[in-house]
């Protein structure tokens, strides 16, 4: 069993979105027993909140139910639940290294590694954001599959 935690800062837009489409992929691969999923935010703002409304539709225009989701804020102990821990965005990544021990540092690392690369923080923007965030993490997923083993 590998365990992913999702990471970004309000866990209602991008990181809820990698949740719920990661999810997808594995139960696609026919892997659901395999990966543990789940998203937490930097930040506490948003805590208890369902994703953001604009994320619930780029999801479900894809065929993808994220609605249910609620946000949270990550805890010390998810540094020690989680297998990997990935960052959507470098912001983040500092944000989630200064706030585990030294030895835990090495299950965290940006969702998007090859290249090295932002997933941009659609908060404010308009829906074409979320379409971009929607393709990157797609993509990302299915690398993120192929690293696990279980494409
Ligand atoms: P997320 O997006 O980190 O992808 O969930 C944001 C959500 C809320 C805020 C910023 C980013 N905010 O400033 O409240």
């Amino acid at each position: 069993m590998t365990s992913v935690l999702f990471v970004c800062l309000g866990n209602i837009c991008r990181s809820p979105l990698a949740e719920g489409v990661f999810r997808h992929t594995v139960e696609q691969a026919g892997h659901s027993d395999r990966v543990l999923i789940d998203s937490a935010g930097t930040g506490s703002w948003h805590q208890g909140h369902a994703p953001d409304p604009r994320s619930i539709s780029v999801a479900a225009s894809n065929g993808i139910d994220i609605s249910g989701l609620r946000a949270r804020q990550v805890k010390q102990d998810d540094f020690d639940r989680f297998d990997l821990i990935l960052a959507m965005d470098r912001d983040n990544l500092a944000a989630l290294r200064r706030m585990c021990a030294a030895e835990q540092t090495g299950r965290i690392r940006l969702f998007l590694e090859d290249p090295e690369r932002d997933v941009p923080d659609p908060y404010y923007g308009g829906a074409d954001g979320f379409q971009d965030v929607y393709k990157l993490v797609r993509n990302g997923c299915l690398d993120l599959l192929e690293d696990l083993r279980l494409a």
